[in-house]
């Protein structure tokens, strides 16, 4: 059976999961403080991927990701999909939203993040997304450490899809 999910802004009532899914995914998380912040934040949004079906933990809150408005450029972080539902195009739908959003609703055209350069997964995924490699930032990452690889993706308004996805 496909899984079953639908992509919304995050609410109160998601604080402490999404606190423990970024627990689950990050060595330096982000804290449920700064998950708060973000529901009074204009310059932010959060996108959480919601299943439709809660699992034996009671689990609904399966992914997220973070756009910051950073006078007109998008910086996208906290990209995070529980380890029991990766593989499934959770992130790509997440991210394809978030873009949209941020490029429709906000007029933002250039988006950035910082992966770590061993990340060879959320590298291929930036990279299917059409985000290409802009430098460097050596030791950028603890925990361990590592380098930080720059990507950006500029997009053109035009090919964006008009429709918010819900699933696969
Ligand atoms: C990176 C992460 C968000 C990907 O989530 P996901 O929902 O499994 O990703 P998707 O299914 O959308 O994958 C899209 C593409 O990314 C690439 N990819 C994803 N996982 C991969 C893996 N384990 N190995 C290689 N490539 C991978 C593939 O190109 C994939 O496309 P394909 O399935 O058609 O081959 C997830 O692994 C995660 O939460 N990791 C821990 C947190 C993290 O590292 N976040 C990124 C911080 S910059």
């Amino acid at each position: 059976m496909s899984l079953r999910y639908h992509i919304r802004e995050l609410r109160a009532e998601d604080l402490t999961e999404v606190t423990a899914l970024e627990a689950d995914c990050f060595s330096m998380p982000w804290k449920y403080k700064d998950f708060e912040e973000i529901l009074t934040n204009k310059n932010r949004i959060y996108l959480a991927a919601v299943s439709d079906s809660p699992n034996d933990a009671g689990r609904t809150v399966i992914g997220g990701c973070v756009l910051t408005d950073i006078t007109g450029e998008g910086d996208i972080s906290n990209v995070a999909v529980h380890v029991d539902y990766r593989g499934q195009h959770i992130a790509t739908a997440l991210l394809q939203e978030l873009i949209r959003i941020g490029s429709t609703k906000r007029s933002i055209h250039t988006f950035i993040l910082e992966v770590r350069s061993r990340n060879t997964a959320a590298i291929g995924l930036y990279e299917k997304l059409g985000f290409c490699p802009a430098g460097v930032r050596p030791n950028f990452y603890e925990k361990p450490k590592d380098d930080a690889v720059i990507m950006r993706l500029t997009v053109d308004n035009t090919k964006l899809p008009h429709q918010e996805r819900y699933g696969d």
